[in-house]
């Protein structure tokens, strides 16, 4: 097959046309994929930072709102000056404030009457920081103290004497009444966490374990080293769910190319039996208008030969009619062979099965070829068990199967010139066999020879006209028949043809 033959022009345009747009679909759709993840998963974080910080705002307003109340109610008290009993009740009242601490100008402690554990050290730490400016400006600050925090502020005392107030906040009280409060509703998948100042959850809505934090923020004041987290659960995140429609985006597009590249293959098979068909076809065309042409011209020939009146021995111009009949056989034999054939392909072969002995129509069927057999020297056998029972076929069907092996049998002989008919009961069925010793067929071929227009061994079998049809025609009568056709063969030997019949 050339360079530009319609296979490999196929194969180029299939490249051409179907792969590579698909290649570059499937880069595009992939890239774009991509791009479209990148952008979900900024907007997602976004959208979960604007809602921790609106969480993380509420929950500072209501920090707001209790500190002022109870620096409020502590300032109404301070009012009536600094009473132990008073205070110790406002306390317990505020559950929000731990330990509250009250310090005078001078850096005295006020209230309570000593400190509780290391609040010693903490607060006089504290108080070192308090500015001049604070004590005069007054106002409120927040103060780190280790990993809690002390709001401090400064009051006005009986008679106007300025006083320091500082109090932390009771870590429970703070989940329980404000971050419950502020968190705690709403059904959403996204898990709203309070983390310290070391990632810690304070509080979480639900269990963390494996969740995937999404975004935290701060909080500006009232709780400076706390962070309200978002967390999304493990297998929702949007993430997750963009990797899924990645994969499966990825997986249709193999499947899609897969398709696609077996499609061309199909095509491609396809399209190399049409050409296969298309070049056997033109060679059956070229091969039976050979064959019919031969013997025309034969009969032609004696025709003209006897019509001119030059052949006056009377013997002579026997022979001649006998050619011109002979001829004529082989013609008709030719053209039946081809015209069943495309009865065959066309389904519209009828078979007329009858009881028939078997004996005398293979007799006649090897005598019509009495004539080329004896021309050409061959050495002929016919064996027919006598105990073989009527078989019910169709005579002219197998006759004509039998005629093409025989027909075969001569064609592709060499220099051993041998035919050798038999027909027996062989396993319950009745087995005619036809066997030459010619040049045989190669073991690869030997399954496709009943292909319609096959013909083997193609330099072997050329010098030999004929349509490759042959064959076909022969299995398909035996099988018509209930039967089949077998082959054993080797190059060189020889070949043997069985048909094989069933019996009543
Ligand atoms: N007896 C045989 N010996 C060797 N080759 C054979 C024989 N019979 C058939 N073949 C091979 O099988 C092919 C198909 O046979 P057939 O269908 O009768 O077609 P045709 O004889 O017209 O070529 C032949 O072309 C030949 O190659
Ligand atoms: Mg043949």
């Amino acid at each position: 097959m050339g360079p530009r033959s319609p296979l490999t022009r196929f194969s180029l345009f299939g490249l051409l046309a179907i792969v590579v747009p698909a290649a570059i679909v499937a880069v595009l759709g992939y890239v774009s994929l991509r791009q479209w993840a990148s952008s979900a998963e900024l907007l997602f974080r976004e959208q979960a930072r604007d809602m921790a910080a609106m969480a993380a705002e509420k929950v500072e307003m209501l920090l707001r709102h209790a500190e002022e109340e109870f620096l409020a109610r502590l300032e109404t008290e301070l009012a009536s000056g600094v009473r132990a009993a008073a205070l110790d009740d406002l306390v317990t009242q505020a559950p929000l404030v731990d330990r509250l601490y009250l310090f005078d100008r001078a850096g005295e402690l006020l209230y309570p009457a000593s400190w509780t554990g290391e609040d010693g050290r903490i607060f006089a730490r504290l108080l070192a920081e308090v500015s001049q400016g604070f004590w005069e400006r007054g106002g409120r600050r927040d103060l780190i103290a280790g990993d809690q925090v002390v709001l401090a502020t400064v009051l006005k005392s009986r008679g106007g004497a300025p006083v320091l107030a500082a109090f932390s906040l009771n870590v429970e009280a703070l989940r329980r009444e404000i971050l419950e409060q502020t968190l705690g509703g709403g059904e959403s998948s996204t898990i709203i966490a309070v983390v310290d100042h070391l990632g810690r959850p304070v509080y979480s809505r639900q269990p963390l374990e494996r969740a995937e934090r999404i975004a935290a923020v701060g909080f500006r004041g009232g709780l400076p080293t706390w962070r309200v987290a978002l967390y999304q659960p493990p297998g929702v995140s949007p993430r997750e769910s963009v990797r899924r429609q990645v994969m499966v985006f990825t997986v249709a597009l193999a499947v899609l190319i897969v398709v696609i590249g077996a499609g061309i293959v199909t095509t491609y098979r396809l399209m190399r039996r049409e050409t296969e068909m298309a070049r056997l076809k033109s060679d059956f065309v070229a091969n039976v208008s050979h064959d019919l042409k031969t013997p025309l011209s034969v009969i032609r020939m004696f025709g003209e030969t006897l019509e001119m009146g030059r052949v006056t021995d009377a013997a002579a111009r026997q022979e001649y009619y006998r050619v011109i009949m002979r001829e004529s056989e082989r013609l008709s034999r030719l053209i039946d062979n081809v015209l069943d054939f495309s009865r065959i392909e066309g389904g519209g072969r009828r078979y007329d099965m009858v009881p028939t002995p078997l004996e005398p129509l293979i007799r006649e069927t090897v005598d019509a070829f009495a004539y080329p057999l004896a021309q050409q020297g061959f050495k002929v056998e016919v064996r027919v068990a006598p105990d073989l029972p009527e078989v019910n076929v169709d005579a002219e069907a197998i006759g004509q199967a039998l005629g093409n092996l025989v027909d075969n049998a001569i064609k592709y002989s060499g220099e051993r010139k041998s035919l050798a008919v038999e027909a027996r009961r062989l396993d319950g069925r009745i087995a005619i066999s036809v066997a030459d010793e010619g040049i045989g067929i190669p073991d690869p071929e030997q399954g496709k020879i009943f292909e319609k227009f096959y013909r083997a061994g193609r330099s072997d079998t050329q010098g030999r006209r004929g349509s490759g049809v042959g064959l076909a025609l022969v299995r398909h009568v035996v099988e018509a028949h209930g039967g089949r056709v077998t082959v054993e063969s080797r190059p060189g030997a020889g070949s043997r043809f069985t048909l094989w019949l069933p019996v009543g």
